[in-house]
């Protein structure tokens, strides 16, 4: 079998002692693969990713990159801080307002002291997520929400990443942009073999998206299985009332 990306392998996590936020919760992503996760409005999706960024340290278990437990020894840390990165919801408020976007895409690059031609770099970047070279010298207010989420992804993609962590990426777009974001993040994914754990409210975004899904209530995994085998045939009544209940975005 190979080794996952990433793993988390019983982990319990939670903000104040005396409230829980995960319990016991396992779940690994090969190279490659995209997971999508669900759950209702507080199930701890979120705190989830920040767990899986590395953000947050479990208060028991443990989170694995690569087969080797985070935090790890300097060196492996910075090849998971490469190989990791996130997209979040906002992409009004996940872009500093002062920074040119050639700047803010080559950031991750500054930052993670990855050599090269930076300025081609990011024209490459640019190109990958369909915005004009020019985008580079402007400031995000010139972007639309769709635009900007482009932006935001060509900045994940810059470091070449290996899984992408993705927090409602489109729910905060306008409907007419959202197929067009989720195209290409799969074609990212498809095209170049970057895994994705993916969290969003709509199901129809993690069956376009994801192969797998795991449904998350109150903290815990309840299920976990193909996309279509679940959402045809929910094993757990959790997950068929979610089916039940959740919107469905249109796309
Ligand atoms: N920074 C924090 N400090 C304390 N508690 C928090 C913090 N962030 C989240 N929580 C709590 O942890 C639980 C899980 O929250 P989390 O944000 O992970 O859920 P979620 O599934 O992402 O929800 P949503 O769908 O609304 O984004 C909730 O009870 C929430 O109130
Ligand atoms: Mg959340």
């Amino acid at each position: 079998m190979t080794v996952p990306i990433l793993s988390l392998d019983h982990v319990d996590f939670a903000y104040r002692a005396d409230r829980p936020v995960l319990t016991d919760v396992s779940l690994a992503i090969a190279p490659g693969e995209s997971v999508g996760l669900v759950g209702e409005s507080g199930a701890g999706k979120s705190s989830l990713l920040q767990l899986a960024l590395g953000l947050r340290a479990p208060t028991r278990g443990a989170v694995h990159f690569e087969g080797a437990p985070l935090p790890a020894r300097r060196v492996a840390l910075r090849a998971f801080r490469r190989a990791v990165q996130p997209i979040y919801q906002d992409p009004f408020s996940s872009l500093d307002p002062r920074m040119k976007v050639g700047d803010a895409i080559a950031e991750p690059l500054r930052s993670l002291g990855i050599e090269g031609d930076r300025r081609a770099r990011v024209a490459g970047l640019l190109a990958d997520v369909g915005l004009p070279a020019d985008a580079a010298e402007r400031y995000p207010d010139a972007f639309s929400g769709g635009q900007r989420q482009r932006i935001a992804i060509a900045r994940a993609l810059a470091p070449s990443p290996r899984l992408l962590l993705a927090d409602e990426p489109v729910s905060a777009l306008d409907t007419s942009v959202r197929m067009q974001v989720i195209d290409l993040l799969r074609s990212l994914a498809r095209e170049r073999g970057i895994g994705m754990l993916l969290v969003s409210h709509d199901l129809t975004i993690v069956s376009a998206l994801c192969a797998r899904i795991a449904v998350l209530e109150g903290g815990r995994i309840v299920e976990v299985g193909e996309t279509a085998e679940v959402l045809s045939r929910p094993q757990h009544p959790y997950t068929a009332r979610l089916l039940a209940s959740v919107p469905r975005l249109p796309l």
